[in-house]
C-alpha cells in the first residue's frame, strides 16, 4: 500500500465499534458495579475494555452478569468475575449492542440470538448504555434490519400467518452450520420477521406480540436505552434519553 492509499483509508466498521465500547466501559463503569454484559460483536469489545481496566489495575470488585451462554464464555476467558441474577437481582449498568437504533432511541435487538436473557438483564438494570457503529442508526425500526422474534417450539408455524396479518414477512431462522433450527440458550426457536415499509407503530406490534401465546420474546426495545454511544468517523456521540 502507498503513503497516499494509506492516508485516506478511514475506520472500518468494526474501529467504530470498538471506539464505541472503550468510551463506554471507560465512561459508565467503575469499581464495586454489577455489570451486565451484552452480546454480540460491539459487545465483545467492551468485554475487552473491561477485562483490560481490571488488568491494568483500573477496576476492582465488579460482578458481570452474561446475557448469553457466548458472553460468559468469553468473560471467563478474560478472567472477569461472574455473578447471576439470583445473587445480583440489581445491575447498575448493562453495556450492549443493538441491531438498530431510531431517534427516540428505541432498539432492534437480537441479531444474535439472546434478546431474551438481554431483556432481561436490561429489565433488572438501572442504567443501559448502548453502544453502536454509525450504520445502525435509522429513522424508522425495521429499515435495516428484521426484527427477531423467539418463540416456543411447539406450534411455532402458527405465528407465520399472525406475522403475515401484522405486515411482515417472517422466516424461521436456521443454524448456519447444520440447516436445522437455531436454537436460543433458552431452548427456543427465532422467527426472523422482515417489514418492507418500517415498523410504522413499534408500540402497536410490540404489544400485539406480546400477547401472543408462543412467542416468549422480540426485538423490539422500546423506551428501554438510557444512553447510546455511536461510533463515527468524527469520534463519538453520546445521546442521553429524556
Ligand atoms: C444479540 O442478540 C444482539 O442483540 C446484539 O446485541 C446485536 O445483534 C448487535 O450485534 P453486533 O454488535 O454483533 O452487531
Amino acid at each position: 500500500m502507498n503513503q497516499q492509499s494509506a492516508a485516506v483509508k478511514g475506520p472500518t466498521v468494526s474501529d467504530l465499534k470498538r471506539q464505541a465500547a472503550y468510551y463506554a466501559v471507560a465512561t459508565f463503569i467503575q469499581s464495586g458495579m454489577v455489570i451486565g454484559l451484552g452480546t454480540g460483536s460491539t459487545a465483545h469489545y467492551a468485554l475487552e475494555a473491561i477485562a483490560q481496566r481490571l488488568r491494568d489495575g483500573d477496576l476492582h470488585n465488579i460482578v458481570g452478569i452474561p446475557t448469553s451462554r457466548q458472553t460468559a464464555a468469553t468473560a471467563r476467558a478474560l478472567h472477569i468475575p461472574l455473578g447471576c441474577l439470583r445473587d445480583f437481582p440489581v445491575v447498575d449498568v448493562t453495556i450492549d449492542g443493538a441491531d438498530e437504533v431510531d431517534r427516540n432511541l428505541n432498539l432492534i435487538k437480537g441479531r444474535g440470538g439472546a434478546l431474551l436473557w438481554e431483556k432481561i438483564v436490561a429489565a433488572a438494570s438501572r442504567r443501559k448504555v448502548i453502544i453502536i457503529d454509525e450504520t445502525k442508526r435509522v429513522s424508522c425500526l425495521g429499515t435495516r434490519s428484521p426484527l427477531p422474534i423467539e418463540v416456543v417450539p411447539f406450534g411455532w408455524e402458527i405465528h407465520l400467518s399472525f406475522l403475515e396479518r401484522l405486515g411482515g414477512i417472517p422466516e424461521l431462522r436456521l443454524n448456519e452450520i447444520t440447516g436445522d433450527p437455531f436454537i436460543t440458550d433458552s431452548g427456543h426457536y427465532i422467527i426472523d420477521c422482515r417489514f418492507p415499509n418500517g415498523i410504522l407503530n413499534p408500540t402497536g406490534l410490540a404489544e400485539a406480540l406480546n400477547t401472543r401465546p408462543g412467542i416468549v420474546e422480540h426485538g423490539l426495545f422500546l423506551d428501554m436505552a438510557t444512553t447510546v454511544v455511536v461510533g463515527t468517523d468524527g469520534g463519538v456521540k453520546v445521546f442521553n434519553r429524556g
